[in-house]
């Protein structure tokens, strides 16, 4: 049987075993379930003296790979099926979302993380050539793994912007996002992510700190899972996204595949924050922004817990962008909003039953709209100001026009909604 090591910086967390078929099983070690610091990798996967098998033990760990085209990439890549999750983290699991490694047994996270350093050159090949994994390391290897769709590298940036990669179980510190190279009709995408996480910081919401490399013609986007430790090594944070926390599995992120709706990610979110009126307030923004800057794809793994400590917390929030630009991308919402999910269909009502559905009162709901499109609005001209400092192609230019007029227009018309239907 073959076993694979989970690691919370060095200390082993516990053993995933591949038993045959496409089936896992996942014990936590004594020395780690021994430890008061110990957290469990997910609510479902409690610190306990068991064997964990079947979907949960499924769930978690599948939800820290790369989805759709990516992953059918690297599995190609590196001739592992793309269904073989035990054989994918082996060989990329390393450096994942959230506090933990996963190392093939008998490898142990080495003392002295190793980082190799590369040039904006190189990175532009690795992703030309390979969606920013770079597999063609001859020595240590680079094991980066994390979720989503679209084309992304995992790099340590230290104080002077120097990049490496990390190799081994080393952590990373940033990723970087390039627009999508195979969708020509989706385009832009690293300069609309950009904007809209930079409007989200302006309008005071919590945000990974993002900023665009024109160099690279990407988003670089702060790790919020990892801080500086003493002597300026960096640690992990344990993070879960919402499909973990729920133990369900990646390809039911979107409430039409028969995922979570509103009412249970905020169920969800007061059922395990530390600050539970906090970040309920905090979520019920994050889903006027999304109405407000036209961003059709917030779904379930989309949202994150973090645990720092004895707190866990909603996380800042990622992945904003504007994705109405893109007619071949869907028009309608991720999740139903009290019932509709067309975002020009949004009528008062639909807001009201929201917020009975969140147990919100409707009073509060419409006060933080009002206080969003405001702070959206006066946020806006700054945000495109500053970004057009940093561009130089027209092409990008006309994207954020093309951005800030949408935006200009949603908040009108949820003025207006608010008005005619109050
Ligand atoms: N700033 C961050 N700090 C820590 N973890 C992050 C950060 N941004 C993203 N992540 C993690 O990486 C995962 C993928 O990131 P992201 O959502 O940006 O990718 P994507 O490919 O655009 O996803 P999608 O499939 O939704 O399009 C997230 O689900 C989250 O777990
Ligand atoms: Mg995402």
């Amino acid at each position: 049987m073959k076993r694979l090591s989970v690691y919370a910086g060095e200390h082993l967390v516990g053993c995933l075993n591949e038993d045959g078929g496409n089936g896992m099983s996942f014990v936590y070690s004594s020395h780690w379930l021994a430890n008061p610091e110990a957290i469990p990798l997910s609510p479902e996967l409690p610190l306990a003296d068991q064997v964990f098998r079947g979907d949960l033990v499924t769930a978690f760990f599948e939800n820290l790979l790369p989805e759709g085209d990516v992953l059918e990439f690297i599995s190609k890549a590196a001739h592992i099926s793309s269904g073989n999750i035990f054989g994918l983290l082996e060989r990329f699991g390393g450096d994942t979302a959230g506090a933990f490694s996963i190392l093939p047994e008998g490898m142990r996270p080495s003392d002295q993380p190793h980082y190799l350093p590369v040039t904006p050159e190189s990175i532009l090949q690795w992703f030309d050539r390979s969606r920013g994994i770079p597999l063609d390391l001859s020595g240590e290897q680079a094991r980066m793994s994390l979720s989503g769709a679209q084309d992304k590298m995992t790099v340590f940036i230290d104080a002077n912007g120097d990049i490496s990669i990390p190799l081994g179980a080393a952590p990373s510190s940033h990723i970087i996002k390039p627009s999508l190279q195979h969708r020509h009709d989706i385009p832009n995408t690293a300069i609309n992510e950009a904007m809209i996480m930079m409007l989200a910081h302006h309008s005071k919401l919590d945000v990974a700190e993002v900023r665009y490399a024109a160099e690279l013609g990407a988003v670089v986007i702060r790790r919020y899972d990892r801080e500086t430790g003493p002597g300026g090594r960096l640690r992990r944070l344990h993070q879960n996204d919402l499909c973990q926390v729920l133990g369900i599995p990646s390809g039911k992120k979107y409430e039409s595949e028969g995922g979570p709706s509103l009412k249970t990610c905020f169920e969800t979110v007061l059922a395990h924050s530390t600050q539970p009126a906090l970040d309920k307030k905090r979520l019920i923004e994050w889903v006027i922004f999304n109405v407000l800057v036209d961003n059709m794809d917030g779904h379930a793994k989309n949202l994150s817990l973090i645990t720092i400590g004895k707190r866990t917390r909603l996380a800042p929030f990622y992945d904003l962008v504007c994705t109405t630009v893109y007619p071949n991308l869907s028009q309608k919402l991720a999740f139903k909003i009290g019932g509709e999910n067309r975002p020009r269909w949004l009528l008062l009502r639909h807001w009201d039953r929201f917020a009975e559905e969140i147990a919100a009162k409707p009073q509060f709901v419409h006060k933080t709209m009002t206080d969003m499109i405001q702070r959206v609005e006066s946020a806006l001209p700054n945000t495109v100001t500053m970004l057009r400092s940093t561009i130089s192609k027209p092409d990008e230019w006309l994207m954020i026009e093309q951005i800030q007029e949408r935006v200009r227009t949603s908040a009108v018309q949820m003025k207006t909604r608010m008005k005619n239907s109050g």
